[in-house]
This record gives C-alpha cells, sequence and structure tokens, in this order.
C-alpha cells in the first residue's frame, strides 16, 4: 500500500482502513489482518505513556515507536505522526524533523496537525519527497487552546474555515487528511470538495476512510478516543482475569 493507492481509494470508492500500533507485535497483527494503513500516532503518549495529553511526544520516541511498527508491517502503509513542536516552528524544522523520521523509521509517511498555518510545511515536506498526510477538526496537540477533546466545526462559518484548510492542505501537496471528531454531514460535505482522500475519526460514517485508536477499539484503554468510537473486543478485562488467576494459583500454592 502506497500514497498513491490512496488517491486510487477514493476514485473507486473503495474505503480506507487505517488503525493505530505502537510496535512490532500489534503492527504484525493488524497488518495480517489486511489493514490498509497504520498509524503510529503521538497517541503513544496517552495510549501507552500515562500521558494526560500527547504534548510530550518528542521525535525521538515517535522514530522509536515507527521503527518497531515499521519492523512488523508488511504490506500496510505505515505513517509516523510528527510530534508537537516539530514543524510548527519553521517549514525548515518540519523538513529535518520529517526527514529524519521517514530515514531513521523507514515508514511511508508522517502526518501533521493544522490547516492553512501549516501548508507551507506540508509543502516543503513534499517537496523534499516526504508524504505528508494532513489532520483537522480536533488536534489533540491544540487541546489547551480548542478547550479540550470536543466537537469541532459545529456551525456554517466553521465548515467554510474547514473547507478552506483542507483545500490549503490538498494545494501544498498532502495525500490525504484525517477529520477529527465533528458532525458527519460536515465531514461529508469536506469529503465531498477535495481530490484526496478523507479519514474519519469519530467525524461519522461518510468519509473515503476510517481510523481508530487500536488500545481504545480493543478496550486496553478507560477511555474513548473518539466520541463514539466503537469497541471491537474487552481485552482490558481478559488481561485483569487472566493475571488476576494467574496470581490466585501462584498464592494458592502447587
Ligand atoms: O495520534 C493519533 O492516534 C491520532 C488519531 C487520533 C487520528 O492522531
Amino acid at each position: 500500500m502506497t500514497v498513491l493507492d490512496f488517491a486510487r481509494r477514493k476514485q473507486a470508492g473503495e474505503p480506507i482502513v487505517m488503525i493505530t500500533a505502537y510496535d512490532a507485535l500489534f503492527a504484525g497483527l493488524v497488518d495480517a489482518a489486511g489493514v490498509d494503513a497504520i498509524l503510529v500516532g503521538d497517541s503513544v503518549a496517552t495510549a501507552l505513556g500515562g500521558e494526560e495529553t500527547t504534548l510530550s511526544a518528542t521525535v525521538e520516541q515517535m522514530i522509536y515507536h515507527g521503527r518497531m511498527v515499521r519492523r512488523g508491517a508488511r504490506r500496510a502503509l505505515v505513517v509516523v505522526d510528527m510530534p508537537f513542536m516539530s514543524y510548527q516552528v519553521s517549514a525548515e524544522d518540519a523538513v529535518r524533523n520529517g526527514g529524519r523520521i521517514l530515514k531513521e523509521t523507514g515508514a511511508g509517511a508522517v502526518k501533521l496537525e493544522g490547516g492553512a498555518e501549516v501548508a507551507p510545511a506540508v509543502e516543503a515536506l513534499v517537496t523534499a519527497g516526504v508524504p505528508v498526510m494532513g489532520h483537522l477538526g480536533f488536534t489533540p496537540q491544540a487541546v489547551h487552546q480548542l478547550g479540550g477533546p470536543r466537537q469541532q466545526a459545529r456551525d456554517h462559518s466553521a465548515l467554510e474555515t474547514l473547507i478552506r484548510d483542507a483545500r490549503a492542505l490538498e494545494k501544498a501537496g498532502a495525500f490525504a487528511v484525517v477529520l477529527s471528531t465533528m458532525p458527519g454531514r460536515i465531514a461529508q460535505k469536506v469529503t465531498h470538495v477535495l481530490a484526496i482522500p478523507t479519514i474519519g475519526f469519530g467525524a461519522g460514517p461518510l468519509c473515503d476512510g476510517q481510523v481508530l485508536v487500536l488500545t481504545d477499539m480493543l478496550g486496553l484503554s478507560g477511555g474513548d478516543g473518539a466520541a463514539g468510537a466503537k469497541r471491537y473486543a474487552e481485552l482490558g478485562a481478559e488481561v485483569r482475569e487472566a493475571v488476576a488467576r494467574y496470581a490466585q494459583e501462584v498464592r494458592g500454592g502447587p
């Protein structure tokens, strides 16, 4: 799966399946399950690292997790998140950090958050040969500015801004864009005006693809990453039960 396949999928009307993973073990499992793309999200900081927000993730950490995921993935496109402050200061920073991420992980693309304001960074990355996925709507790196994880783009003027941002990312060369935590009808309108595919995260069923946070959909986290995100398993409960049974056996003696 390459970034070119993303465009073909949209043209053919074939949905794109994306999921996060943070290590080789789970990357191998989700790849074998047939996903199209694996996102090494900076959600690693919250999903595995116990942090409140994604802001603490570093380029080194994303490279570490990206390498592991790349080793586990055979077919899926691996996309690595650019962490907070690795691309916001300047386009030069973006190219330096995005280039390192691609070079040192073997991933096929990076993802970064924001709209028209990050278009120069996206353009510089794409010009340097680094494919970029955008991310609009609720952008966790702006959590403090957005007043917490909440639905975005709820009115008509927000839709106009969203479309302007999405078009700026597309014009800058992004190959796809995540639409996060917004009403389905809004995501549908953005999907309709873009030539590049949209990947929904808590944005209704009418995007060109969907992404879920692995630990949420497997029931491994207490939280619920995207508003109303569906859980496909309750592995957290299974792990607790298995380990409690083991402890009971050990304490019960031979
Ligand atoms: O970091 C992440 O997991 C993400 C998803 C929420 C799309 O950006």
